[in-house]
């Protein structure tokens, strides 16, 4: 076998099979094949495409660069939540210890926030102490103990994939759906679950940008997940205005505690409630057929309506009662954070300076796009543009109003949070642009597009 041959091969629109992608990928690794060719055939499959079968192949052989957790001593169905990527969405650090709070273990392994999306693990940093980096006997252990655990991305964890997100974001081959399908469930598939729900992100702050693309994109991802008898739903929800009112990490800490304390905006609850729900109905799912020993975990192909709708009411008693917020401190604790925190939000990092933001027109908000709020937030030093770039905790956007509220000239529809002006003028001017208004109110924002089995 030869890199140019393959190469060759899928740029001339033919399809690979799995010895093809095993020859790449681990010549790739073991550095007998050079970056020029591996760019080579990340462009050819960009404007080739893969096929359904292909992606699940190349997942497969990506996966297997690294561990695979067997977390199978757990008693709980563990289950993870991922989603695409977005502003302002911390919906994973309202989750993990909710769902752990309805005794489902949750085992999730995040990423850094890149250009104008946020990432879980540097919002979790922003807590003192907080430690989003452990050996893999610590997540083990830590997931033990208290249901649920966050770590980033390891050395043994699908290896390749680190290298290859890499090259492509130098090489304009991000955007490609069974690239960006193989490189997420490479990394989830390592996590040893049962279920996955995947928040698939679709509007102007989402890499998937039209419902073409994000019905596309949640297909393959839940075709991948359940070919590897992971039970896999996926959720397309808004990206089009930054879900709830925080961007930028210490502000959406903050954020969070709010949610845990019964107190929230109906975009970020919806969304959290939404996906939630649909992981303890999985989990449920999974937990039959393990009562039965010897069934095999079917995939889900229909819902039961009143099913779901009872996890989403058992998440509501947990917050309304308090016991999502006590396992949030118990989490917070156990991965090393101050849980001084919940009681006394203060202790987080906070800016030095402040700017409010005032709409010139009056009329009612239309929406607040997303990708410019996102990108704001990062020219404040709450995102970063490279992935080695460092990051300002303190750093965001607190946005006073939203789509669908009436406004008046003059009235300030959002401050911004910084240490460092460098790029203020900037940031203030796409904050500015940001908000749409017009003279009547806008329909309603539909949170949950669609949801694919
Ligand atoms: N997130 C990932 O983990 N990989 C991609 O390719 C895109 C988003």
């Amino acid at each position: 076998m030869r890199a140019y041959e393959i190469i060759k091969k899928k740029r001339d629109g033919g399809s690979l099979d799995k010895e093809e992608f095993q020859f790449l990928i681990r010549g790739y690794l073991s550095g007998e094949i050079p970056d020029y060719q591996m760019s080579a055939f990340l462009m050819a499959a960009f404007l080739r495409g893969l096929n359904e079968e292909e992606t699940v192949s190349l997942t497969d052989v990506m996966l297997r660069t690294g561990e695979v957790l067997d977390l199978t001593e757990m008693d709980a169905p563990r289950i993870d939540k991922h989603s695409t990527g977005g502003v302002g969405d911390k919906v994973s650090i309202i989750l993990a210890p909710l769902v752990a709070a309805a005794g489902v273990a949750v085992p999730m392994i995040s990423g850094r926030g890149l250009g104008h999306t946020g990432g879980t693990l540097d919002k979790l940093e922003s807590i003192p102490g907080f430690r989003t980096e452990m050996s893999i006997i610590d997540f083990r252990h830590t997931l033990w103990e208290g249901g649920a655990a966050i770590m980033g991305q390891t050395d043994d964890i699908a290896p390749a994939d680190r290298r290859l997100y890499a090259l492509r974001d130098v090489t304009a081959t991000v955007e490609s759906i069974p690239l960006i399908a193989s490189s997420i469930m490479s990394k989830k598939l390592a996590e040893g679950l049962n279920g996955l729900v995947l928040d698939v992100k679709v509007g102007s702050g989402a890499f998937m940008k039209t419902m073409e693309d994000a019905e596309a994109l949640a297909s393959v991802l839940t075709n991948t997940g359940n070919s590897f008898g992971v039970r896999t739903v996926a959720v397309i929800t808004d990206m089009d205005e930054p879900l709830g009112r925080a961007v930028g990490n210490a502000l959406e800490i903050k954020e969070c505690i709010n949610v845990l304390k019964g107190r929230s905006d109906n975009d970020l609850l919806e969304v959290t409630l939404t996906l939630g729900a649909w992981m303890l109905y999985i989990a449920d799912w999974v937990q039959r057929a393990v009562d039965n020993p010897g069934t095999e975990v079917p995939r889900i192909t229909s819902v039961d309506e009143v099913a779901l709708a009872d996890k989403r009411a058992e998440l509501e008693e947990l917050i309304e009662t308090g016991k999502a917020l006590e396992s949030f401190v118990d989490f917070v604790e156990r991965q090393g954070g101050n849980p001084e925190i919940i009681a006394n939000p203060g202790l987080l990092p906070g800016a030095s300076q402040m700017k409010q933001v005032q709409v010139s027109k009056s009329g009612y908000i239309q929406r607040v796009d997303a990708e410019k709020v996102g990108t704001a937030s990062m020219l404040l030093g709450a995102g970063r543009q490279r992935l080695e770039d460092g990051i300002d905790h303190a750093a965001g956007i607190m946005l006073n109003r939203k789509s669908g509220a009436a406004v008046q000239a003059g009235d300030t529809v959002a401050v911004l949070h910084y240490n460092d002006d460098g790029n203020l003028s900037e940031a203030l001017r796409l904050v500015g642009e940001a908000f749409e208004i017009g003279p009547e109110p806008p329909g309603p924002r539909r949170m949950i597009r669609k949801v694919v089995l």
